[in-house]
């Protein structure tokens, strides 16, 4: 790999965050730059580094791309606001919809996911502002696991070859591509983001994309976005790396009001790691199990299957796509 991690042994963050604003400062010029802020650790941290060294010349943008969480947009745009960063809301539901029909294997998923964003979103969007720059928050991780071949992760473009000046129009800046998360978390919460979010559990650039499996549709992420929201309050103490719900493609028999019911099959995972390289399942205890199966077959139209993942990562991933 040509890039050289930061080691957290390593890591002065206040040299970090000094030298790398300074990077962005220098390489954007008296230009402006647009950066892509999706509301995780990541791109936080970059729109901090961005708003530190250009300010009002960044134009942040969060995409509404249907596949985020519930209030998501309107929570973000609050947070940054106390922070004094201006968030635009730009809604591509139509364009992201449009990209996932009929598919349904996963790397066409996420190739979408790449095309939908880079190019027909961001594309018009930087050129419209005359930046020459996007902002992005890819981790040293995200890279690994794609030059791997293991996942091609939806924000890995140079280290695969992509000319994004050539293929979007813009260049992309990657402040942060030599840490991993604890890393990442570190400078976050030195350039004053809450904890809140610099606390915040990993969440795919891919969004709920990559927790459907089978064809997304606005019906079936909703169905995932609702069992998403329960697990998330469930699990918030539970002190874990990360934790998710997925939508199976297959249905199953099922019996409600003593009426047959060929329902729905929601899968809860809940991981231990320290940097998604390697996780384990975490060992919930069977009351917490149970409670969140029978909230989501309770509270989730349509599931009538609930199961827990106890498989280890490697060989299962964190996410299902
Ligand atoms: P997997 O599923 O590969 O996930 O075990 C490892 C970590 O990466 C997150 N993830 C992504 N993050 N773009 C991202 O920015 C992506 O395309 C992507 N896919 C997975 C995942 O949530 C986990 O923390």
């Amino acid at each position: 790999m040509k890039i050289k991690e930061i080691k957290l042994e390593d890591l002065n963050v206040k040299k970090f965050i000094k030298d790398k604003s300074r990077e962005i400062a220098v390489t954007v010029g008296d230009g402006c730059a647009v950066n892509a802020l999706s509301g995780g650790v990541d791109s936080s941290t970059v729109t901090m580094l961005g708003h530190l060294a250009l300010g009002r010349r960044l134009k942040t943008c969060f995409i509404e791309n249907g596949i985020m969480r519930e209030a998501e947009p309107r929570y973000i745009v609050g947070v940054f606001k106390k922070l004094g960063v201006k968030v635009e809301i730009i809604d591509a539901k139509k364009q992201f919809f449009a990209a996932f029909k009929g598919l349904s294997d996963p790397e066409e998923k996420r190739e979408a996911v790449t095309q939908t964003f880079y190019k027909t979103v961001f594309g018009p969007l930087v050129k419209k502002s005359q930046a020459r720059f996007l902002l992005q928050g890819t981790n040293y991780t995200d890279v690994e696991e794609t030059v791997a071949g293991i996942k091609r992760q939806h924000n890995i473009l140079a280290q695969l070859g992509i000319d994004t000046k050539k293929e979007f129009g813009y260049h992309v800046l990657e402040p942060i591509i030599e840490l991993r998360k604890t890393g990442v978390r570190k400078v976050a919460r030195a350039l004053g983001l809450p904890k809140e979010i610099y606390e915040r559990p990993p969440f795919p650039g891919p969004a709920l994309a990559a927790r459907v499996i089978g064809e997304v549709t606005p019906e079936r992420v909703e169905v995932v976005r609702a069992a998403t929201r329960i697990v998330e309050e469930e699990l918030k103490n539970s002190g874990a790396f990360q934790y998710l719900a997925i939508l199976h493609e297959d249905k199953v028999t099922g019996i409600r009001n003593n009426q047959r019911e060929f329902g729905l099959q929601i899968e809860v995972r809940c991981w231990e790691s320290t940097d998604a390289v390697v996780a384990s399942p975490t060992p919930l205890s069977f009351k917490t199990l149970t409670q969140l199966a029978d909230r989501i077959t309770r509270e989730v139209k349509g599931v009538v299957s609930v199961t827990y993942n106890i498989a280890h990562k490697p060989p299962s991933t964190i996410e299902a796509v």
